[in-house]
């Protein structure tokens, strides 16, 4: 079965009392709605339509960002749920698939229970979401008789014994696309809200005979976000199910509940991450690899048998093969270091190609920027970069070169070769001494005149 995403995410979101709108919110380094796209990307859809109001640019560029060819409509007004997915329609104008309604701020829906409700629809119309609320409170609430969902009915239009029910809704809600458009335009606002409610499709498809169902789900991922805190909660809540998955999956964290993932953060087997290490988005760690204690990584790859840190920063493009070391206080960016490659101590490499089994010194810094334009520094293979070599960009050393500590690297080295650009070293006899009496005589007049 073809299907679209229609995803929500106009509502103002007020109560996140925040400039950027509530659905761009990140959770693991991704904005919740792209969480709530790759949760839809279960069911491979064909469109995905995203309806935003606040901030639509934004979110807009964002969708467009994780899926190019994700559109966005805009909801000018908020109206209500129904009337923001009807926004879609001319998206799917011609649409003969299904189209299920995710919520943007509704970040953690699992693919099982995607997949669960595409089998619910071969045998249904309209196919709801529906979770066991701990606390009820003011969410939607289904009215079933035994499988069949009769209505939903909203919290504040409900009778006393409506509001007893346990069973709430989600808002996660599927059906075929040119049906769900056909009840939508039947909706009317004439509720405790005055709203257009989506949930109002239930009981004018059941007048017209349709079948509609519930499929169940657990309440951690129905959890929708409306504050801050709600969404430090989330942060946690992820955070601990990317902890537990990793140790699952046969990694070594030595203090999990130190260690942050992203929401696409991947780590073979046997890899081992040392304590307090932060992944930012998309970074992979081979297996066998070793994260030490205190490092940050970016958009990076780490091969197998590599260590890195502790205290290293490994920055977008930074690409570690095979037992690659680096060390403390190195940064890395935009840069591939071959099998072997070690950078161990207080160094920056930035847009750069190291050689295997090349060393770089201690304190090697590639000067890659001039204020303008960013240069690429080329180093063979078993090349020996003395400490506190300054490589200027750009700029080629050739395989088995050395470059003498403390050079400044202007020039390319050819193979082999070793550079030395510094200034010579001179001794003066015995002027040492001098000048250190010198000094203590002075030091001993300021004292006496005091
Ligand atoms: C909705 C459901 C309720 C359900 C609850 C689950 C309706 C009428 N009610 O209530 O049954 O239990 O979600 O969380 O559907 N949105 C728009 N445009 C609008 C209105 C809403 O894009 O005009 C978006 C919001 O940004 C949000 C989502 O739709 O992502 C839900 O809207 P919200 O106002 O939070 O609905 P609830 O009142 O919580
Ligand atoms: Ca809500």
């Amino acid at each position: 079965m073809k299907t679209a995403l229609i995803i929500l995410g106009a509502g103002m979101g007020t109560r996140m009392n925040s400039e950027l709108p509530k659905v761009l919110h990140p959770i693991g380094g991704a904005p919740m709605l792209v969480h709530a796209m790759r949760a839809g990307a279960a069911l491979s859809p064909e469109k995905t339509v995203i309806v935003a109001g606040h901030g639509a640019e934004a979110v807009s560029r964002a969708a467009l960002a994780y899926d190019p060819e994700a559109q966005t409509v805009l909801q000018v007004e908020q109206l209500g749920t129904a009337h923001a997915v009807a926004q879609a329609g001319d998206a799917l104008t011609g649409f003969d698939g299904d189209a299920i309604v995710l919520y943007g701020d509704t970040p953690f829906i699992s693919a099982e229970t995607l997949e669960a409700m595409a089998k619910a629809r071969t045998s249904h119309d309209i196919v709801v979401l529906g979770f066991e609320a701990a606390d009820a409170g003011r969410y939607g609430r289904l009215v079933t008789q035994g499988d069949v969902l009769e209505r939903i009915v909203e919290f504040k239009d409900a009778t006393d014994e409506e509001r007893s029910i346990k069973l709430c809704n989600s808002g996660v809600i599927s059906a075929k696309s040119s049906m769900l458009f056909d009840l939508i335009e039947a909706v009317k606002n004439d509720n405790a809200s005055g709203e257009y409610y989506l949930t109002d499709i239930i009981g004018i498809a059941r007048a017209k005979g349709l079948s509609a169902t519930v499929v169940r789900c657990d309440e951690a991922e129905t959890l929708g976000i409306n504050s801050r805190a709600e969404l430090i909660a989330a942060e946690a809540d992820f955070q601990a199910r990317a902890r537990a998955a990793a140790i699952e999956d046969g990694v070594t964290l030595l203090a999990p509940e130190t260690v942050f993932f992203a929401y696409d953060t991947y780590l073979g087997r046997d890899a081992i991450i040392e304590q307090n290490v932060v992944f930012g988005p998309n970074v992979t760690v081979e297996t066998g690899a070793t994260i030490r204690a205190f490092s940050h990584l970016e958009g990076c790859h780490v091969s197998r048998g590599a260590t890195v840190g502790p205290y290293a920063r490994l920055r977008p493009g930074a690409e570690l093969q095979e037992n690659v070391h680096v060390g403390n206080f190195v940064e890395i960016k935009n840069a591939i270091l071959a099998e072997g490659a070690k950078a161990n101590h207080l160094t920056y490499i930035g847009d750069a190609d190291i050689g295997a089994r090349t060393n770089i010194g201690a304190g090697t810094i590639t000067c890659n920027y001039d204020g303008v334009f960013k240069h690429r520094t080329t180093i063979g293979a078993d090349a020996f970069i003395g400490s506190n070599t300054m490589l200027v960009a750009p700029v080629t050393v050739g395989d088995q070169a050395m470059t003498a500590t403390g050079t400044v690297v202007t020039e390319n080295i050819p193979n082999g070769d070793l550079a030395v650009g510094r200034a010579r070293q001179e001794n003066k006899t015995g002027l040492a001494v001098k000048m250190f009496e010198k000094l203590k005589a002075v030091k001993a007049k300021r004292v006496k005149d005091q």
